[in-house]
Order: structure tokens, then C-alpha cells, then sequence
């Protein structure tokens, strides 16, 4: 089978296409036949950077956590009727990059009938953790929502299930005319550019009242640190996000004084049972139309690199998928 490899760490040319031996369904597992893979920003971070403290991975490696297809082979052990269903699954730490890939059955979730497997695929990390947000910040009708980021494939879902929780008012900040339209087509009360010299006092005015009750913040530095000044009284704000090349920064002691709750990275590393509860959760949630992927673009696994080189210019909006 094909897979999109990472030679060595460096430029998106270092993740080139290799003809590997099919997998194998050892006892427990399954071989899924993949119709989408999940590409995330972090996997671009990788594949330049090498792992850090973060992530144990050393070249040659096939990334990707993520995949939606077609249950292909069952290993001992385990019910032949999974032959043929639409699944869903996370791979572990990588593998998904493939046109097949193995995992263990208890990890497989059924795709509904009337989803395909391209938009299950588009929710299985955005959808989790945008419930886990949710969950953690409390996000409950009255709430004022500021979602920092708001473009790529987590801000989307979570403004969208913002929205479907009651908030009170859902504020949405990026950049970008077209990408700013299209947010607020989604469900955003007010979309804030990213490039306004005063997108603070903007995003203050939008929220009204306190400021914001949740601050997800998709992007964090300067960035995510400048947006704490919108936060509420007791409000509730997640520093989750780096692409601005950092986590922000956050001054406990200014966070206690306003009795603020942050939160960060590690309350959204999911354990194995949340996961699959939460990805069971988002499928229902998107079944119900509560939440919509977005998915702004594919690409074939033999053009994996240009995946990565179109989230590292930032051309993309929401989910970018790999159809191997
Ligand atoms: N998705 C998940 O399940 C998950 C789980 C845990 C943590 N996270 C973290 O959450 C963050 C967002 O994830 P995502 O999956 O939504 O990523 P994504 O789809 O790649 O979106 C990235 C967002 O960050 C913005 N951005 C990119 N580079 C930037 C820069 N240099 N300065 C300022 N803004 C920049 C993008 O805006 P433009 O449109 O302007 O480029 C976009 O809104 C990431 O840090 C990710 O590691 C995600």
C-alpha cells in the first residue's frame, strides 16, 4: 500500500509517498481501508521541528492520528460482522497518512448511515475537543464566547457549538475578508479582523456587558494574551493553541484576582475513554445538525506535502483532509 512518509524533519518536501507491505490485523484489531485522513497544524509542527519534549517520534514516520473508511480485515478475537462498516478511528500517535491503517477494534466508532465518511473524518479530532472545551469551560446559554482563531478547523466547530449551547453571544476573531464572511455564515454574532489595530476594544464593544465568560483561544502568543484583556469577571479561558508560536502566556496572579479559571494544552489531552465517548458525541452532535465541518480542502496522499505547505502559508480554511 502507499503511504505519505517523513524522511527526515525539515521542509513539507521531507514527506514524500513509499510503497510499504499491507498491514496485518493482529488479535483485537482491525485493518480500516481509508477514504479521509485528518491533516492537523501540530503535524506540520512536527514534521519541521522534530517532537520536542511533546511528542516521542523519530524518521521515518508515517503521521496522522486520525482516519474514516471501511473496515477491511478483523484480527483474531474479533466479530467478523465489523468487515465492511464505516468507521471511524484514531491510529494512535501516527500512521493515518495510509491507504490503510490498523488499529485496535475497541478504538472503532460507526459512522451513521446518512454521514459520509469525509465530514466523520473532518470531526474526529476538531469535533472531540470542541466538546471537551465545551465541557471544561462550561460554555451554557448566557455566556458571552470569544473564540480566538476562528478559521481553522477547531474555532469553526466550537463557534458553531457555542452556538448550539444558548450562548448569549458568540464573537468570532480571524483574519482575512473572505474567511471573516464566511465565519459569520456559520453562526457568529460578530466577526472581529485579527489585522484591526484596536481588535481588543472591537471585540470588548461585541461582547458586551463584562467582557467574555469563555475565551477559547485557537492561537496564542501575543495574540491570546491580548484577548485576556476581554475576559469577564469568573470567566473561563482556554490556552490551548500555538500557531502564533506559542502558548499564551497568562498572568496567574491577574487571573486570580479577576477569579478567572484558565485552563490550557494538558485539560484537552483526552484519556482513551473520553475520546471515544466525545468522538460518539460529536458524530451524534453533527447527525443532529448541531455541528457542521467545514471542510475547505483536500488532497491525495501523494500530494501530502502540499497539505502542509498550504497550512503553513495559511491558504486554508477549516479542516484539510487527505483522500488516500
Ligand atoms: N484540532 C484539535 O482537535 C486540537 C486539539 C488540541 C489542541 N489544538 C490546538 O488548537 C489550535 C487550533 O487547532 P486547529 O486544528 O483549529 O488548527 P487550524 O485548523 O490549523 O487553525 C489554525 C488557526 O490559527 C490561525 N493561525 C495560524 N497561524 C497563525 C499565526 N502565525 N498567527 C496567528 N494565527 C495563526 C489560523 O488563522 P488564519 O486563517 O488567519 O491562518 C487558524 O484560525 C492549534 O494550536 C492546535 O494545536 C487543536
Amino acid at each position: 500500500m502507499q503511504v505519505a512518509m517523513v524522511t527526515r524533519f525539515g521542509a513539507p518536501e521531507v514527506l514524500v509517498t513509499r510503497e510499504v507491505p499491507d498491514p496485518v490485523a493482529g488479535p483485537g484489531e482491525a485493518v480500516i481501508a481509508v477514504v479521509a485522513a485528518d491533516v492537523l497544524w501540530v503535524e506540520t509542527m512536527i514534521r519541521r521541528t522534530g517532537g520536542g519534549e511533546y511528542f516521542d517520534v523519530t524518521p521515518p514516520y508515517v503521521p496522522g492520528n486520525a482516519v474514516a473508511g471501511r473496515v477491511r480485515a478483523v484480527g483474531d478475537g474479533v466479530d467478523p460482522a465489523w468487515v465492511g462498516r464505516a468507521v471511524v478511528a484514531h491510529t494512535g500517535q501516527r500512521g493515518g497518512y495510509a491507504e490503510q491503517a490498523v488499529v485496535p477494534v475497541e478504538g472503532l466508532s460507526t459512522v451513521p448511515d446518512e454521514m459520509g465518511l469525509v465530514t466523520a473524518a473532518a470531526l474526529l479530532h476538531d469535533g472531540p475537543t470542541a466538546l471537551a472545551l465545551a465541557e471544561g469551560t462550561r460554555i451554557g446559554s448566557g455566556d458571552a464566547v470569544l473564540v480566538v482563531g476562528a478559521s481553522g478547523g477547531l474555532g469553526i466547530v466550537s463557534v458553531q457549538l457555542a452556538r448550539a449551547r444558548g450562548a448569549r453571544r458568540v464573537v468570532a476573531l480571524a483574519r482575512d475578508e473572505g474567511k471573516l464572511g464566511r465565519i459569520r455564515e456559520l453562526g457568529a454574532d460578530f466577526v472581529i479582523d485579527l489585522e484591526a489595530p484596536d481588535w481588543v476594544e472591537l471585540a470588548r464593544a461585541a461582547l458586551g456587558g463584562q467582557g467574555a465568560d469563555v475565551i477559547l483561544d485557537n492561537v496564542g502568543g501575543r495574540v491570546g494574551e491580548a484577548a485576556f484583556a476581554a475576559i469577564a469577571p469568573r470567566g473561563r479561558f482556554s490556552a490551548h493553541g500555538t500557531p502564533s508560536g506559542q502558548f499564551a502566556a497568562v498572568d496567574p496572579a491577574g487571573a486570580h484576582r479577576g477569579g478567572v479559571t484558565v485552563r490550557g494544552i494538558a485539560d484537552v489531552q483526552l484519556t482513551e475513554a473520553d475520546l471515544k465517548r466525545l468522538t460518539e458525541l460529536a458524530l451524534a452532535e453533527a447527525a443532529a445538525d448541531h455541528i457542521r465541518p467545514v471542510i475547505g480542502q483536500t488532497f491525495p496522499l501523494a500530494r501530502a506535502a502540499d497539505a502542509h505547505t498550504a497550512i503553513e502559508r495559511r491558504a486554508v480554511f477549516g479542516k484539510t483532509l487527505l483522500l488516500p
